[in-house]
């Protein structure tokens, strides 16, 4: 059941996926003009902070980005220095919706932040895509605030 379609793969996020990568993400919101140095820029903290973040693309069979989904487990004091994963910025391809390559996506985030020793994980996201959720085994848990700069 944990299978992506024929010819689709798993991969940590490549320095040369910027165009599709970004295409992917407008789907989820604005994505904004990204330059290539600040790109390349963000694409290495990244790489360099490793156990915090993970950044996962699903490549579809004629070997395109069509899915993205981000990790970062933050470190606590709390529950004995406790660790919490923190999944972001889940986007699939309009045309590649529907395929389970959302729920696959969020499977092997969960996975690598549970391997990582987290305790839990936890998202925000809007109330049309708490069924989503739901089916990828997650709980409503109160509700989001945010103070915009
Ligand atoms: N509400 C209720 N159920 C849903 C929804 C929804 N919005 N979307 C999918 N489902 C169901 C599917 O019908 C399927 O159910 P089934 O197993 O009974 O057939 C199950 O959830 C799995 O669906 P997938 O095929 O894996 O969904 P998909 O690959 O299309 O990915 C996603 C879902 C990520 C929401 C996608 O539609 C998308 O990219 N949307 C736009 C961007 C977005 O909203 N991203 C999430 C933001 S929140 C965050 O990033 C933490």
């Amino acid at each position: 059941t944990s299978a992506l379609p024929e010819g689709y793969y798993f991969r940590d996020l490549q320095k040369s996926d910027k165009g599709e990568v970004l295409a992917v993400l407008a789907v989820l919101t604005t994505v904004g003009d990204i330059t290539d140095s600040a790109w390349d820029e963000r694409f290495e903290y990244i790489s360099k902070h490793d156990d915090t973040y993970t950044v996962l693309c699903i490549v579809d069979d004629g070997g395109k980005v069509c899915a993205t989904g981000s990790l970062i487990v933050e470190r606590k004091f709390i529950r004995n220095c406790g660790l919490v994963g923190h999944i972001e910025d889940i986007a699939v391809a309009k045309d590649q919706q529907g395929k389970k390559l959302g729920l696959r996506m969020i499977h092997a985030l969960d996975c690598i932040a549970e391997k990582a020793g987290c305790y839990k994980s936890i998202l925000d996201c809007s109330e049309s895509n708490k069924g989503f959720y739901e089916k990828c085994g997650f709980k409503f848990a109160g509700i989001e605030m945010a103070h915009y700069y």
